[in-house]
């Protein structure tokens, strides 16, 4: 009999090491520091969800679409948004269904039978929760952008965080077969309950330093020389130093840099980027600033 602690961590379905998730999630395109490949190892390896929390274009949903191409994984994805509700989340009963079944069953059949004849698996649509707690393959299960739902879904998540598991009252409880690895993202426009916190792992994902943004743009864009893509990431720091509306992103540079290859710009002067600005800063009042303080000669 295989006891949980006799579990061989080298046959994890996840990562053997923090240095082993570097390596794989690199190999996939998605390079890390330290603390990211830690996290990422940690949450496979401890089975707990992880809450990835950060500004906007800083790599958080593209962290779980890497470990999944990494491991092998098929990706589950629940976009959070105002007014996602448990039958959009979890799961629904297909009443059309149903009713077809309740007109064509012999009338002598008693309700009890009807009853246990329609709530069953073949009349359940399931949604991504429920489908990533029920798969047996390996799977990643991103649930993006949490802080968008209403307060009351954080209450539909608390179960299959801390139990992978879903209640259905006609059905009983399903429980994962085998444990997704899940990935929570939020811009922390609102505050998560201290709840759905508790049961989670931890981490703040902010913009990576000079060095692996550099790499990252030059991985990402073909044709991108050495140097343009040092100048971009340089001038995007200086960016971010700036007091701007929305600081630009890793998807920014990434976009930048194709700007500059698709208008054969090979080296980034005042003129270069304020003709492309509206690539970085779609802000007119953060155009405007980083022109004055940029002291980019227009
Ligand atoms: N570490 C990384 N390695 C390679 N590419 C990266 C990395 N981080 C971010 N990127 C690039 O940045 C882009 C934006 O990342 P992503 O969509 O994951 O941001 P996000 O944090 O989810 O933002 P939002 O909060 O707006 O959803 C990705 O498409 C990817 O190309
Ligand atoms: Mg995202």
């Amino acid at each position: 009999m295989i006891r949980p602690y006799d579990r061989d961590v080298s046959t994890s379905t996840w990562f053997q090491s923090p240095d082993d998730a570097a390596t794989r999630l690199n190999a996939v395109g998605y390079l890390t520091d330290t603390p990211t490949a830690t996290t990422a190892y940690l949450t496979g390896a401890l089975e707990k969800p992880l809450l990835l929390e950060g500004p906007a274009g800083v790599g958080k949903t593209e962290l779980a679409k890497a470990v999944a191409r990494a491991t092998d994984a098929e990706l589950i994805r629940l976009q959070c948004y105002e007014g996602l509700d448990e039958a959009r989340a979890l799961y629904e009963w297909n009443y059309k269904k149903q009713l077809l079944r309740i007109q064509a069953t012999d009338t002598s059949q008693d309700w009890e039978q009807t009853h246990d004849d329609i709530f069953t698996d073949e009349f359940l649509l399931t949604r991504p929760l429920l489908t990533a707690i029920r798969r047996t393959e390996p799977t990643v299960l991103l649930i993006d952008e949490v802080d968008k739902t209403d307060v009351e879904v954080e209450g539909l998540l608390l179960e299959i965080l801390s139990d992978f598991q879903v209640t259905i009252p006609e059905m009983g409880t399903v429980s994962a077969v085998r444990k997704p690895f899940v990935i929570l993202t939020s811009n922390a426009s609102r505050e998560l309950s201290e709840a759905v916190k508790r049961r989670c792992l931890y981490l703040h994902l902010d913009y990576p330093d000079a060095k692996r943004e550099k790499e990252i743009v030059l991985s990402q864009v073909p044709g991108v020389s050495d140097k343009v893509a040092g100048q971009l990431v340089e001038t995007i720091g200086r960016m971010r130093d700036l007091e701007l509306k929305k600081s630009p992103s890793i998807a920014e540079s990434v976009d930048w840099a194709r700007t500059l290859v698709a208008l054969q710009i090979g080296k980034l002067d005042d003129a270069a980027i304020t003709r492309t600005l509206g690539v970085v800063l779609k802000h007119r009042s953060d155009q405007e600033r980083a022109v004055r303080e940029l002291k980019l000669g227009r």
